[in-house]
């Protein structure tokens, strides 16, 4: 018989699980914080590796992608609810713990996911990429967060409305202030046409297609996408919608370049643009900053359509051979150069229509890129305002007595937009050009809500597009 004292089992050493969705997430939250990158871009690749694993399947790389699009989005509304949960101040936690705290708060308030589950996979989460001292800390905050819903947290951390109405929408609706005010500005009106426009921001855009005139139909995109696929476009003759999502690289029409990926916004820009009245000859087209090269694709089967030619400029090379590439088939006669666009190298009066979509704060483009919000300061407009001027100025000497310039930005800032245009017009800061406006309104037909004109701003939560703004010029002098 054996008298030695028994001895009490070790507790078992369980290594953390590593779940392979939510560390997936977690490296893409890591990449855009740490490197500036682009969710859009980081997430792709990543996905397709965990795909050709056999870790994930399409389940799976969906939840991965609303983890990190949620995250990102929500961040201003998810950091002032951890700040409430922590007794030191929120910019003394390490990024990577915040990390895990607002994916864990996203899928506590943003997402169906359990509330246990989603404390312990972020928990799990916290142990596998922080250690097991970070993972109580993380646990401790997480249970605190169960204690309300988003609602209950977003009444308990905003200002009130009345108090300071931007500072409780930037809460409310995780926008930067200056954002909301700027929006706002160019939005006009009272509280429920922001918080709409804000609140649009933080959904997912459908995908949308263009099928080029002449090189492919929207009936042929909806039935290449089947019946529960297919919408048709709100607006744009050439959309169709994906309502279910999935690979648009995946359709014949898109490989060979007879269809592309387009937010139908940019494609009411470009079609109003050829669509406007200009006399006598038609023929010469310049898109004057073409990269990537979407609207370029647009007004190049456009032109062919109308005996017309499209010269595509473009600054970064890179750029331009983005735009070779959307080009490339086009039926009508076209040409891609790299050229800078305030120091052109055609001779003034050469075009009847040109396009300026010009560089830009891409406020209008929030839903896109969810973390640029965070990026974006209201000093880089002072950059671009410079640019902008010069790209609009040269474009009215480029373009020939009688011809067309139209100025877009995918900002509704007005320091982008109307401002721009005007300070040109009136010869602010160089020499005054003669040139009239266009209504654009009529040049998008059946699109409601465009405003008093002569102008055309777009909104997501109007008209579901991103939010594009279209002045159009004429040169008269
Ligand atoms: C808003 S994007 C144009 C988007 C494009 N129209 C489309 O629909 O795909 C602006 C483009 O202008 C280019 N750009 C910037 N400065 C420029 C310049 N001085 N001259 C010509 N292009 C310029 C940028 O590289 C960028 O590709």
């Amino acid at each position: 018989m054996n008298d030695q004292p028994r001895r009490r089992p070790h507790k078992p050493h369980r290594r953390p699980q590593k779940d392979p969705v939510r560390f997936l997430a977690f490296e893409a939250l890591r990449a855009v914080d740490e490197r500036d990158a682009y969710a859009n871009l980081v997430l792709p690749p990543l996905l397709k590796k965990a795909r050709a694993k056999g870790d994930f399947d399409s389940r799976d790389a969906a939840l991965a992608t609303e983890l990190v699009y949620g995250t990102l989005r929500r961040q201003g509304t998810y950091d002032a609810i951890v700040a409430a949960c922590i007794d030191r101040p929120l910019r003394e936690v390490d990024p990577p713990v915040l990390d895990v705290l607002n994916m864990g708060v996203h899928q506590l308030l943003g997402t169906r996911i359990p509330t246990h589950a989603a404390v312990s996979a972020s928990v799990e989460l916290a142990r596998v990429v922080l250690g097991e001292g970070r993972a109580k800390f993380v646990n401790a905050v997480l249970r605190k967060v169960t204690a309300h819903d988003l609602d209950g947290w977003v009444e308990k951390v905003a200002p009130s409305y009345d108090e300071d109405a931007e500072d409780h929408l930037s809460v409310v609706h995780s926008h930067p202030r200056w954002i909301v005010s700027a929006l706002w500005d160019a939005l006009g009106g009272g509280r429920a046409g922001i918080e709409d426009l804000l609140e649009a921001d933080n959904e997912r855009p459908e995908v949308t297609l263009a099928a080029r005139p002449g090189r492919s139909t929207t009936d042929e995109l909806a039935k290449a996408l089947g019946e529960d696929n297919s919408l048709p476009g709100r607006w744009s003759p050439y959309a169709v919608r994906m309502a279910e999502g999935g690979e648009p690289g995946a359709l014949e029409a898109v490989q060979e370049g007879r269809a592309g990926v387009q937010d139908e916004g940019s494609q009411l820009v470009a079609a109003a643009l050829a669509a406007a009245p200009v006399e006598g000859r038609d023929t010469r087209w310049l898109d004057g900053c073409a990269g990537p090269g979407g609207k370029a694709a647009l007004l190049a089967a456009l032109a062919a359509g109308r005996g017309a030619a499209l010269l595509a400029a473009e600054k970064q090379p890179h750029r331009a051979r983005l735009v070779e590439r959307a080009l490339a088939g086009n039926p009508g006669p076209y040409q891609v150069i790299t050229a800078d666009g305030t120091r052109p190298p055609w001779l003034p009066g050469t075009f009847d229509r040109i396009l300026m979509d010009v560089p830009c704060s891409g406020l209008g483009a929030l839903r896109r890129r969810p973390e640029s919000r965070w990026r974006r300061r209201a000093e880089d407009l002072e950059a671009f305002a410079p640019l902008q001027r010069g790209l609009l100025r040269e474009a009215l000497k480029a373009v020939r007595v009688g011809g067309v310039v139209g100025y877009a930005t995918c900002s509704p800032h007005l320091a982008e937009t109307r401002v721009v245009v005007e300070d040109v017009l009136k010869g602010r800061g160089g020499e005054p050009v003669e040139a009239e406006w266009i209504d654009a309104r009529p040049l998008m037909p059946g699109v409601p809500a465009l405003g008093e004109g002569p102008d055309v701003q777009l909104w997501p939560h109007l008209h579901g597009t991103d939010a594009m703004y279209l002045a159009l010029l004429r040169r008269t002098g």
